[in-house]
């Protein structure tokens, strides 16, 4: 079988497909779609070596969802499933992957599998904001920085339900959908009048690693949070020094948060879809930026 994987960390000419013998384990899946996170390429590049280790092969792939070829008493070949492969080590993409029970959830059957791998990550993550850092109360403001990408179109459908009053700062491409899914407000993050504009919020999420907490801090009320998502040693020594205003999301993957994401409905955006072969070309764009909400590599 088929999989994507690297012998060195660098850039995307590290990533190679080979032939690969097929996994062993309990619970084998034949892989049918898998979604791109930011977190593919900072694993490839290096940046995540004290969590995923210096020793090669790696894989490459941490959404996925596909189906079930060998299962076990809660899984049985046929089954539809999503899923996120091991978050350091990746894996995913590949045709066929060995996963634990643990890893995976059945697939609704009213959404594709291109959606369903879309979910997993970015869901997760906007969920934990939401429940482990950051209690939303009925007419919050909240201010989403990055807002038109994966974490960021969930975060507004979350937000929004809870009762917030959102604002999304997103690219260019994505003001018509952040607005769609119940942004009260879109910022082009392109233009920087807007974010000039005296409005002062209860809690401002980054989620482009772009606005951190001295930028974001004029932004807040006095006793306003601050959320970063890419929280390097910086940051994290930071946040011991905020008094709890400066919070840090570390993704903890959870089949019972998996369980509840799929359960809630919510609308997945398809940026960009790509078959397996091109799958340098989808990492190449996707790097680039631009994307709204989320793209995904078909097998
Ligand atoms: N800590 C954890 O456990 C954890 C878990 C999951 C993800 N993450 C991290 O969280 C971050 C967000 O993840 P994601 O999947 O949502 O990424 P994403 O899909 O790439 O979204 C990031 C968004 O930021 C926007 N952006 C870029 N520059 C901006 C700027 N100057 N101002 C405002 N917005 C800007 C991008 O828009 P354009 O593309 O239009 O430029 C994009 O829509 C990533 O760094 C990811 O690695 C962390």
């Amino acid at each position: 079988m088929k999989k994507v994987t690297f012998n060195r960390f660098g850039g995307i000419e590290v990533l190679q497909l080979v032939d690969a013998p097929m996994p062993t384990g309990d619970i084998i899946v034949q892989v049918k779609a898998v979604s791109i996170n930011p977190l593919d390429w900072k694993l490839w590049q290096g940046e995540m070596k004290m969590m995923s280790g210096r020793t090669f092969p790696k894989s490459v792939g941490i959404d996925f969802s596909g189906i079930v070829v060998q299962g076990n008493g809660r899984f049985k070949p046929g089954d539809e499933v999503l899923g996120i492969s091991s978050i350091f080590k990746g894996s995913s993409l590949a045709e066929y992957l060995a996963v634990k029970d643990v890893d995976i959830v059945h697939k609704p059957a009213a959404i594709t599998f291109a959606e369903a791998a879309a979910m997993p990550v970015v869901g997760l993550a906007a969920l934990q904001i939401f429940d482990k850092l950051l209690t939303i109360k009925p007419g919050m403001q909240i201010l989403i920085n990055g807002a038109g990408g994966g974490i960021g179109l969930f975060a507004i459908q979350l937000a929004k339900k809870a009762g917030a009053v959102v604002t999304a700062v997103v690219g260019p491409a994505a003001m018509e959908v952040a607005a769609r899914l119940g942004s009260d407000k879109v910022i082009n993050y392109r233009d920087e009048r807007i974010l000039n504009g005296g409005q002062i919020f209860d809690a401002v999420i980054d989620l482009s690693g772009k606005m951190d907490y001295r930028h974001a801090k004029p932004l807040l009320k006095r006793k306003g949070i601050y959320i970063n998502t890419s929280p390097g040693l910086i940051e994290m020594i930071a946040s011991l020094f905020s008094g709890g205003r400066y919070k840090l999301l570390f993704l903890k993957p959870s089949t019972e948060y998996l369980e509840k994401l799929v359960k809630l409905n919510l609308e997945t955006i398809i940026g960009g879809r790509y078959s397996f072969e091109n799958f340098r070309q989808a990492f190449e764009e996707v790097k680039k930026g631009g994307v709204v909400g989320k793209a995904v590599i078909l097998l």
